[in-house]
């Protein structure tokens, strides 16, 4: 798709966060509601939403403490605009404002290809707590 069909916004100003988690809920990213979703992305170091005039095709945000580390959560992409390299140009933008930044991110087991194709590698000594454990056991994103 190209670049100039969709717009890139980091400011959580004019985003209608019904929509933010509307998109989250359908691919099963996130189960919160829009104002928890407000406050989760006012609260995160970097947010990126790609906009196609008025609707809301793409999203991603990082936490970070903007020096060394950050983390990426919530890469979603509306299925009709995949494929085209916005998911990846989520990325690159996060990436871009974590520079310097040690970043690292996990995300479901079926889509560690992804990550690898996008230049991220597979670390040996990650660890996590969940408070919902079970279901990320039962997912698979435990290797215990
Ligand atoms: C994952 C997602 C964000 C990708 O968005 P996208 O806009 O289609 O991504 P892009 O077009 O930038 O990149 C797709 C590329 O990755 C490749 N790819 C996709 N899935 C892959 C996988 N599992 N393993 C390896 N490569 C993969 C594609 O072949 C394509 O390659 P190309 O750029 O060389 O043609 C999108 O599919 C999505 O929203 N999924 C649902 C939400 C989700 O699961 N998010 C990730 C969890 S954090």
């Amino acid at each position: 798709m190209n670049s100039s069909t969709y717009e890139i916004i980091d400011s959580c100003e004019d985003i209608d966060f019904g929509e933010v988690s509307g998109l989250l809920k359908y691919y099963g990213l996130s189960d919160l509601d829009s104002d928890t979703q407000r406050q989760v992305f006012r609260n995160s170091y970097v947010t990126i939403f790609v906009k196609k005039k008025d609707e809301l095709i793409g999203v991603g945000r990082a936490i970070s403490d903007g020096i060394s580390q950050g983390a990426i959560y919530n890469i979603a992409v509306k299925d009709e605009y995949r494929g085209k390299g916005i998911g990846k140009r989520i990325v690159d933008e996060i990436l871009k404002r974590l520079s310097g930044c040690n970043v690292i991110l996990y995300t479901h087991p079926k889509h560690i290809g992804l990550y690898e194709h996008w230049g991220f590698r597979r670390m040996s000594t990650s660890y996590a707590r969940f408070p919902e454990e079970k279901h990320y056991e039962q997912e698979g994103f435990f290797t215990d």
